[in-house]
């Protein structure tokens, strides 16, 4: 078994820098290869950062290239083609979310995926955030009691060009959905992984960014399979915003607060701690979670190790943001599964 991996970059945009910080710094078994962008600069600056071949069309760099696994970054409507392009060529896939711009291309995904006996996974940084994990953890150990109910608060910023064509995520036939579809997903996962599945939910959206098709903030009421209960808010911001509370998890003796900004805490509020014991800092893992992810992707090739999530989980912050799409149309509870 070889002890490095040989990757590719296939699209070389805003989250591939991520990626690539987190190879350098975290998933150092990880050697990239090549890189693939259908914009020659892009290709050609992302080489000159890697020192790997750079290739303008996957085909091509399916054929021509030295690497045994892909990370996908590309536009929603493209996951298809490129996930199964890289599946026929014997290529081991790491996928970034959300699989596929519709559920009919994301179940294709899912179906050739389980095809191959190479390993597919899908990028999720959030199942990687330690603070998350660690509240999980005071969860089972009972630091709260029974838990009772969660919310979440996503709230990304974005600065809109008037004069620039709209990005690609702006277009609901490539991205599939607005912004519950795309970043709400790194707040859903975090949901499900201390409240356990969704069941149902219900919400609203809204449009204020000029020219997104899609909603622009969205207000989520989940019921999970537990029998409690959830609030998502994610929202678009286009101004400076105060501060920010991620999540809070309500139990019957306590809660546990995790904040944002750069000086993020996970905190733990009960009858030992009634001022709050900061448990430890939310920020560092966040920022480390994209090279957590790349490292257990290259662990489970290497060494056969099990994946955190598998693609089939992680199919739930899709659906979840379809359901509430759903309960848009019929004013009702939608089911998630
Ligand atoms: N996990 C996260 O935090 C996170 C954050 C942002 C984006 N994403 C996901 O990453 C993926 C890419 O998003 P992004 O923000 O990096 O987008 P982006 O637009 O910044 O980058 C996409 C790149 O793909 C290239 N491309 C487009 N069509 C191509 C083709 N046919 N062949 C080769 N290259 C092609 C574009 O030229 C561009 O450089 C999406 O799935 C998105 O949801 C994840």
């Amino acid at each position: 078994m070889d002890s490095r991996l040989k990757l590719a970059l296939v699209g070389c945009g805003g989250i591939a820098q991520a990626h690539w910080r987190g190879i350098e710094q975290i998933a150092t078994r990880v050697d990239v290869t090549a890189v693939v962008d259908k914009n020659p600069a892009s290709a050609q600056a992302m080489a000159a950062q890697t020192g790997a071949a750079a290739f303008t069309d996957i085909e091509d760099a399916l054929k021509k290239g030295d690497f045994d696994a892909v990370d996908i970054m590309l536009p929603h409507d493209l996951h298809e083609f490129a996930a199964l392009a890289c599946f026929d060529a014997g290529k081991h896939v790491l996928l970034e979310k959300p699989i596929a711009h519709s559920l009919e291309s994301a179940e294709r995904i899912l179906e050739a995926g389980d095809r191959v006996d190479t390993v597919f996974m899908v990028a999720e940084q959030a199942q990687y955030w330690t603070d998350v994990i660690r509240a999980r953890e005071l969860m089972d150990a009972g630091a709260i009691g029974a838990v009772i109910s969660a919310s979440g608060n996503f709230y990304d910023p974005v600065v809109i060009d008037p004069d620039a064509p709209p990005p690609w995520r702006y277009s609901l036939a490539i991205a599939g959905g607005g912004l519950t579809i795309d970043g709400g997903a790194h707040w859903i996962r975090p949901l499900r992984m201390m409240m356990g599945e969704v069941d149902a939910v219900i919400g609203v959206t809204g449009h204020h960014v000029p020219r997104m098709e899609g909603e622009s903030w969205s207000r989520m009421l989940m019921k999970f399979a537990s029998g409690t209960v959830g609030v998502l808010t994610s929202q678009h911001v286009m101004h400076t915003a105060g501060p920010i509370e991620l999540f809070r998890v309500t139990g019957t003796e306590g809660e546990l607060q995790i904040t944002g900004g750069r000086n993020g805490q996970l905190i733990l509020f009960n009858k030992q701690h009634p001022r709050g014991e900061v448990i430890m800092n939310a920020a560092e893992g966040k920022i480390n979670s994209y090279g957590a992810e790349i490292k257990d992707f290259c662990e489970v090739v290497l060494d056969d190790k099990t994946m955190a999530a598998t693609p089939a989980f992680s199919l739930g912050e899709f659906r979840t943001a379809q359901a509430l799409y759903r309960s848009i149309e019929s004013g009702r509870w939608e089911k998630v599964w």
